[in-house]
């Protein structure tokens, strides 16, 4: 964001010189601006961000909303490593009449998602989700972490410095979060259901490739608003649906 756009966010938040002058500061040490103002915009919703929350990056606007796009009207979307919850936040206010459950292993950012009125579910991955859910889910999306672990020192340096590691370390390659959840979604979404993962950098050839094996097809790749490949996107086939526990 440019800074005369970020001086006004602040102008705007700011009650008076005092806090104002408190804020810039907390700004000029690196502090991402939606924690000192308490919000920031994502598809056009004012999102509440807590501090030590990641802040939702409108390179993930372009999931949102083909998950949007692809949620039935009355149908069922899951958003896992929801963070502040902006995705589910896009899919409920899209689709009033779905059911749009999320999860989150931060209890910090869990209570943020709450207190934007998403319905989370607080743990690892799925495990905390509901049964009942299972081979049942139309869209199932998610901005896991992506970022290879080898690789953070190249995050800006407020990134670094502020945004807390386990919303951005994606382990060897950055893909250690994006397997697992491309093996655990077999499970919960229906057959003719969607799967949507953000990815970064070079992990799309890989991301398509386990798209395919895992049963999923109309595998796409998704662009963010500059033209750059942000997430992947594909349709469970029939054969779809809980998988079969090893023998
Ligand atoms: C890159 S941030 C994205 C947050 C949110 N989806 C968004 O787009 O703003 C990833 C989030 O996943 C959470 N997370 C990381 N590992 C997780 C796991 N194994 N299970 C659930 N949540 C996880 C982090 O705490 C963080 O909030």
């Amino acid at each position: 964001m440019a800074a005369d756009d970020e001086a006004a966010e602040l102008l705007t938040a700011a009650p008076d010189p005092g806090v104002l002058a408190a804020m810039v500061t907390r700004r000029v040490a690196g502090e991402p601006l939606a924690w000192i103002t308490g919000t920031t915009e994502f598809c056009g919703l004012t999102v509440g961000v807590h501090p030590g929350v990641y802040v939702p990056r409108w390179q993930s606007e372009a999931l949102a909303r083909t998950a949007a796009d692809l949620l039935p009207a009355r149908g069922t979307a899951i958003d896992l490593c929801t963070g502040a919850g902006a995705v589910a936040l896009v899919l409920q206010t899209t689709r009033p009449g779905a059911r749009v459950v999320a999860t989150e292993s931060d209890p910090v950012a869990a209570a943020c998602a709450r207190s934007n009125g998403v319905v989370v579910y607080e743990g690892d991955l799925d495990g905390p989700l509901p049964g009942d859910l299972a081979g049942k889910v139309d869209v199932l999306c998610a901005v896991a972490p992506y970022v290879p672990a080898d690789a953070l020192h190249l995050l800006p340096r407020d990134v670094v410095a502020h945004e807390p590691r386990a919303a951005l370390d994606g382990g060897v390659h950055g893909m250690e979060v994006l397997i697992r959840a491309i093996g655990c979604s077999t499970r919960w979404v229906a057959p003719g259901g969607w799967l949507l993962l953000e990815a970064g950098g070079g992990q799309f050839p890989e991301v398509v490739t386990l798209f395919s094996r895992a049963g999923y097809g109309s595998v796409r790749v998704l662009e963010d608003g500059d033209g750059d490949p942000r997430a992947v996107c594909g349709r469970l086939g029939p054969g779809g649906g809980p998988v079969a526990a090893p023998a």
